[in-house]
């Protein structure tokens, strides 16, 4: 059974093993959480890790364009064994409700202009344009769109 909740100071290996390879990362996203700034949300099946998204909570930086007081995801990322099973659109409509929860009225997010599954999975969350444009994002290493949801 999949679920879906805040990490865990207990979940960075298994996130490092059976998700992406990078325990600094995750312990950096934990630190985010405890600090209030960020929920990282783990997807387990059963007890094992399968995927993740980080929602940042506002204020946020100005790396690359982004709207003001607007909570963001960033890396959802689903285990590839574990794809096309709808983890990915769980782990985004729990990002949605955590910031409805504290109050926010709209989620926004980058995404890579040629990322075409991700760009469907967001549409068919109905996520649009935002019209800030395209503009490369540094970590990502590609050039993305800015796309927002009403919550
Ligand atoms: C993008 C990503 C997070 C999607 O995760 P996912 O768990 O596969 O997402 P979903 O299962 O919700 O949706 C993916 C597809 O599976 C389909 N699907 C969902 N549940 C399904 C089910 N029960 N049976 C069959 N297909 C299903 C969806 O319709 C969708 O189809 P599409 O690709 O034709 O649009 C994943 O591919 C990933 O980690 N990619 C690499 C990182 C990345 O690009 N992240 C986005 C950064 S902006």
């Amino acid at each position: 059974m999949i679920t879906v909740r805040p990490v865990k100071p207990g979940d960075i290996e298994g996130l490092s093993r059976h998700v992406k390879p990078t325990p600094l990362l995750h312990e950096a996203r934990a630190q985010l959480q405890r600090d209030e700034r960020a929920l990282y949300l783990v997807a387990l099946d059963d007890e094992t890790p399968v995927g993740h998204a980080l929602l940042k909570l506002p204020p946020l930086g100005n790396e690359h364009p982004r709207l003001a007081h607007t909570p963001e995801v960033e890396d959802l990322f689903v285990a590839a064994a574990s794809r096309s099973a709808g983890i990915g659109t769980r782990l985004l409509r729990e990002a949605a409700a955590a910031a409805r929860a504290r109050d926010h009225h709209r989620l926004g997010l980058a995404v890579g202009v040629e990322n075409g599954g991700a760009l469907r999975l967001y549409e068919r969350a109905g996520f649009t344009d935002s019209g800030l444009g395209e503009f490369w994002v540094e970590g990502a290493h590609e050039v993305c769109r800015y796309l927002v949801k009403a919550l």
